[in-house]
């Protein structure tokens, strides 16, 4: 199934290619390119996040070996989506980036969101597991809400009319939080009652 998954991981970025390729692009090209680029990275990290939930579903649990490549796939379309800021808006003048982070909220939002992903995408391999530890890893790997979080925040900030969609993607992360926090306060009680 590894390869059928990375497949489809690669349509969002076939489609954008094949219109770049026919001249679909729609008036501002630029802007097309940062939304579908910002809208795929957002999407992946929730699949990302549907995973563990997921996984409690009878049968499901094999979606486990699925959760590291969304994960890269998370970051390969943040990467995508930084890339085409840097080229269109502020043609790779990188002190601009910085000027940016600190004048717009949204772009301090997003900022946060894509280095947060930074540290997980180095540490994905199974040495990184090794060498931290099971525990510190995963803890580590919680960085990805806060992704979660600032990408909602990003979106909703940046929408200047009507924020629905952003607020759905932020229903949506709410949900997966609460369920975490929900199971890992389930799981620290049972822990206590054990002990
Ligand atoms: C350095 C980091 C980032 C920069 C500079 C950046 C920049 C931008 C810009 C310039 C836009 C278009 C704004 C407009 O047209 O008014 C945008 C849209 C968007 N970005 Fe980002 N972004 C960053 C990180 C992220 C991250 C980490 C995520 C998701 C986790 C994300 C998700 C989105 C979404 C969902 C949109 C809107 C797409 C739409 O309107 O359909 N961005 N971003």
């Amino acid at each position: 199934m590894k390869p059928v998954v990375f497949l489809a991981c690669l349509v969002p970025l076939a489609r954008l290619v094949a219109r770049v390729v026919a001249g679909r692009l729609g008036a501002n090209p630029a802007e097309f390119l940062e939304h579908a680029t910002g809208d795929w990275t957002l999407r992946f990290v929730i699949l990302t996040l549907c995973v563990t939930p997921l996984r409690r579903i009878p049968g499901l649990n094999p979606l486990i070996r699925f959760r590291r490549m969304l994960g890269l796939f998370a970051f390969f379309y943040g990467c995508l989506h930084v890339a085409t800021y840097l080229t269109f808006d502020l043609v790779f003048d990188l002190r601009g980036l910085w000027a940016d982070v600190m004048k717009r909220r949204y772009i301090t939002a997003g900022f946060t969101g894509f280095v947060l992903m930074i540290p997980l995408a180095v540490t994905s391999t199974a040495g990184w597991v090794r060498r931290l530890g099971g525990r510190r890893w995963a803890a580590l790997h919680r960085a990805i809400y806060g992704t979660a979080v600032a990408g909602v925040v990003h979106y909703v900030w940046l929408v200047k009319s009507d924020i629905r969609v952003p607020l759905a993607y932020a229903a949506v992360v709410a949900i997966l939080l609460a369920w975490r926090v929900r199971t890992r306060l389930a799981g620290t009680g049972r822990s206590a009652a054990a002990r």
